[in-house]
């Protein structure tokens, strides 16, 4: 297939062109790079000794992506492209439903002209807000705290409502747990400007001795240690997920929605322990106030992909350790303390 992946020089992007690639398909990237590097295309072409195409165009730019669709025809769209930081969706929510919202829909209406029928959707487990219990299954309730979470509630409701409105599109929403890791080559990674929001590029930067210690945000949770629970994934699992689930996107029609997760949590304390074993680097940590939002343990019941699409999540937590710690000491981020 030749397959248009919107935002695909970013994160989890990259990482699912690089699949994408292995497994025979053509890739066209359409990013407009604000939260990703020019390099990204190059490196793709490192790992797979083949290149994808290019287009550095705002989602917004309709004419641009018009004229992205006319030119290379795509069969088939991995929808990526989005603002991802929950604080600065508070901040500025009318960004985020434009580039999240707006520019889903101006996607899905050039995919109606050009009769690309095919749609991978990047949702996440933010969806599911206050879990009732754990772990969460597809038909849990969905709630959202903040307008990032609201965006990805809003987009998988209207893509539902045009897979109803037309019966030859096929689309999937994928929610994903907590993404982390980088690619095993060291080339992909994940770049988080400033001060990182999410645990574990918090945690590879103590290692590294960038910043002095974790804080960590609440040990009186009703979890086994006291910290947070979650369900970290290796993002080239993740990216595995991707391929198969376009591959089968026909006989996925009647799904919604689809967890992409281990279906284990583990606290923050753990993570902790298993990056400073795996570094070889003590990482200092201490105890701060619960962050506002934050729930206290939230992992997958992984089993729809594992039926429907013969997936499941091949990589343990010392593994994603083990690359996000080349992962930063490749991107020139792994001085010794000093
Ligand atoms: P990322 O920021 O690394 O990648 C997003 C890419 O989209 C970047 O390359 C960015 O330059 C591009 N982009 C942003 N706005 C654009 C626009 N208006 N036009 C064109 N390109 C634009 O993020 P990521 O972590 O790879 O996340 C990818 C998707 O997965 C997002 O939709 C995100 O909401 C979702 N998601 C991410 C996580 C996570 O923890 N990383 C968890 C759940 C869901
Ligand atoms: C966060 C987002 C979620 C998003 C996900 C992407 C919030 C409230 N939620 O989820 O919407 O989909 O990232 O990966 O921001 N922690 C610390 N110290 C730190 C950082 C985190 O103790 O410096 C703890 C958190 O309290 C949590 C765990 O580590 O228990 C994981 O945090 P994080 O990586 O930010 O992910 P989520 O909170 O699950």
């Amino acid at each position: 297939m030749r397959v248009l992946v919107t935002g695909g020089a970013g994160y989890i992007g990259s990482h699912v062109c690089v699949e994408l690639l292995n497994a025979g398909h053509e890739v066209i990237i359409f990013d407009s790079f604000i939260n990703s590097d020019l390099g990204v295309p190059d490196r793709i072409s490192s790992i797979v000794g083949k290149s994808p195409l290019t287009v550095k165009a705002d989602l917004r730019d309709r004419a641009a992506l018009d004229d992205c669709f006319s030119t290379h025809r795509p069969d088939a769209v991995i929808h990526f492209a989005a603002l991802k930081s929950i604080g600065e969706s508070v901040t500025n929510p009318l960004s985020y439903y434009d580039v999240n919202v707006v520019g889903t829909i101006d996607l899905l209406g050039c995919m109606k002209r050009y009769d690309c029928n095919l749609l991978v959707f990047s949702s996440s487990a933010t969806v599911y807000g206050q879990p009732e219990s754990c772990p969460i299954d597809e038909q849990a309730p969905v709630s959202a705290t903040n307008p990032y979470g609201r965006t990805k509630l809003f987009v998988e409701q209207i893509i539902n409502d045009a897979k109803v409105a037309d019966p030859r599109l096929f689309a999937i929403n994928l929610r994903y747990f907590n993404p982390v890791g980088a690619h095993q080559s060291g080339l992909i990674g994940e770049s988080p400007s400033g001060t990182p929001n999410n645990l574990v590029p918090f945690v590879a930067q103590v290692a590294a001795g960038l910043r002095p210690r974790v804080s960590v945000f609440g040990d009186d949770y009703a979890t086994p240690d006291g910290t947070g629970v979650r369900d970290y994934i290796h993002v080239s699992d993740l990216a595995t997920a991707h391929v198969l689930a376009l591959e089968q996107l026909p006989q996925l029609s009647d799904l919604q929605a689809m967890n992409l997760g281990t279906g284990r949590g583990h606290s923050v304390l753990e993570v902790i322990a298993t990056f400073a074993d795996i570094s070889g680097r003590p990482i200092e940590y201490q105890i701060a106030q619960r962050r506002p939002g934050d729930v206290a343990e939230c992992w997958a019941d992984p089993m729809l992909a594992l039926t429907r699409l013969g997936w499941r999540a091949r990589f343990d937590l010392e593994q994603m350790c083990k690359d996000a710690w080349r992962w930063q000491l490749g991107s020139g981020n792994g001085e010794e303390r000093t």
